[in-house]
């Protein structure tokens, strides 16, 4: 008997450790090394679905020395071709409050010491980026949060900062006033990886909290940031379930053409 391969995969983000209570466990061979832990293979919404937690099952990884490369190539290697990246985020403006969940569209990369591509010298390539995230994704996810009660924000800026640490007022200040609307450490180098696989990627973001510098925000703490996610974890579960079980068999968007080639 063939053993069947995942079409879709999940990365949980902090508060994101595990997925399934049956599931198989791979560990593929990558050119870049481990992945952040075990991919587990299981069944979600009738399909076969892997998961990676970006952090590790224990929070591990910090945002900066995540291998963003393996958990991609990871993923890519056992078959996946759609990403959905959950990932918790702050908000930069009082009207996105916690607790809402957020579909971006859009990224502005401020992160300084990531490795961002497969293709270092000699082979190089410049993949097209204007619109990170897949849009078919981004529908279907908008569709499915909805069909579970939990209407999103659909749309927005998101700023990725380099992290560990939060930011401080005078930052988050600068971010709101660009009219960026959320925030967070791991959405890049994570989603151009995708792009370069020729990967769907889809972003579901739990905002936490708010920010340092919204006006009704009193500065983010790491436990703040746990506590608002397992308060939702529930009701992220069931998006996921749903997203699963209306993603379309064949993908409908020009995400695999995107993948760039060698110059
Ligand atoms: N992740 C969750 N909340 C965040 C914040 N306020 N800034 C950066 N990353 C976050």
């Amino acid at each position: 008997m063939t053993t069947p391969r995942p079409e879709i995969g999940i990365i949980g983000g902090s508060g994101l450790y595990s997925l399934f209570t049956h599931g198989r466990e791979e560990i593929p061979d990558t050119p870049y090394g481990r992945a952040s832990a075990e991919v587990t293979i299981g069944e979600l919404a009738g399909r076969q679905v892997a998961f990676v937690p970006r952090h590790g099952r224990h929070h591990q990884y910090a945002p900066h020395v995540i291998n963003y490369r393996a958990n991609l190539w990871s993923l890519h290697t056992l078959g996946v071709q759609r990403v959905i990246g959950v990932g918790a985020v702050g908000s930069l403006t009082p009207s996105v409050p916690p607790g809402s969940l957020v579909i971006q569209d859009q990224l502005v990369d401020r992160t300084t010491s990531r490795v961002q591509t497969y293709f270092d010298c000699p082979d190089v390539a410049h993949a097209s980026f204007a619109d990170p995230y897949c849009p078919s994704g981004r529908r279907t996810a908008v569709q499915a949060a909805e069909k579970s009660g939990w209407p999103p924000v659909e749309g927005g800026v998101q700023v990725v900062i380099e992290g560990p640490r939060f930011s401080t007022r005078a930052e988050s200040q600068w971010y709101a006033a660009q009219g960026w609307s959320t925030i967070g450490m791991t959405a890049y180098p994570e989603v151009v990886l995708a792009r370069e696989l020729g990967l769907c990627y889809t972003p579901l973001s739990l905002v936490t909290d708010l920010d340092a510098g919204v006006e009704a925000g009193s500065g983010v703490t790491q436990d703040d940031v746990m506590d608002a996610f397992a308060a939702n974890l529930g009701r992220l579960n069931a998006v996921l379930d749903e997203l699963v079980a209306l993603l379309p068999g064949e993908r409908d968007c020009d995400c695999a053409s995107l993948k760039p080639g060698v110059m």
